[in-house]
């Protein structure tokens, strides 16, 4: 990934140390010492996160120089998460998980991005959760500059995702607008989404 690990290549944290705030408001939801797919998960701040909780925490993304940061990150809050240096062609979707994390992961457009979501819900075990949050369609319709692709059609509704998960039970679904504040890469109003659902 060229342009995002130039992004990564610098000291400060492009999306801030802290969980985004999907996360720390949901992360109760995930049974406890349940293993997590963290995935795209950049600089690590979401899956340090995850493990200082207690789980048990894979992470990947296609970005050596966010590894190397999200290395840091555990090593500094002493917790440990097996990262790795994939991105999703290359990722071995056959793995289950009790619980799959995506924030943030807007970066394929259609028809990539059915087939993410797909792979998504597949590598979700039987009674485990999917966890995603990202930008709304909205973040580009109003204009808002606070993140998130340019392509609009990078986005996702709540009805698209619930189309997607059609076989899941829906715990929680919303779009809303609010402050971010994630280091440079997040900052001010947004529109978003959060979606999370148990697989039957
Ligand atoms: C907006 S950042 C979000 C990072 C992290 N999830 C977070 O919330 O801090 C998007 C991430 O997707 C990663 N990425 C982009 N294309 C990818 C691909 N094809 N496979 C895996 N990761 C990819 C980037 O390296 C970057 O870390």
């Amino acid at each position: 990934m060229g342009s995002w690990n130039e992004r990564f290549s610098q000291e400060a944290y492009v999306f801030g140390t802290e969980p985004a705030g999907f996360l720390k408001a949901h992360a109760a939801a995930i049974p406890k010492g349940a293993s997590v797919l963290c995935v795209a998960d950049g600089e690590g701040r979401n899956s340090v996160y995850l493990a200082e909780l207690g789980y048990r925490v894979t992470a990947f993304d296609s970005a050596p120089a966010a590894l190397e940061k999200a290395r840091a990150l555990a090593r500094a809050r002493g917790v440990e998460v097996a990262f790795h240096e994939a991105g999703i062609e290359g990722w071995d979707w056959s793995q289950r998980f009790d619980a799959v994390v995506g924030v943030f992961i807007q970066f394929v457009g259609p028809p990539e991005k059915a087939r993410l979501l797909r792979r998504i819900g597949d590598a979700v075990a039987d009674g485990g959760l999917v966890l995603l949050h990202g930008y709304h369609p909205r973040q580009r319709d109003e204009g808002y500059r606070s993140g998130g692709p340019g392509a609009v059609e990078n986005l996702y509704t709540e009805a698209e995702l619930r189309a997607v998960f059609a076989g899941f039970e829906v715990l929680e679904a919303r779009e809303y607008d609010a402050e971010l504040v994630e280091g440079e890469g997040h900052l001010g109003r947004s529109a978003l989404v959060d979606f999370i659902a148990r697989k039957r």
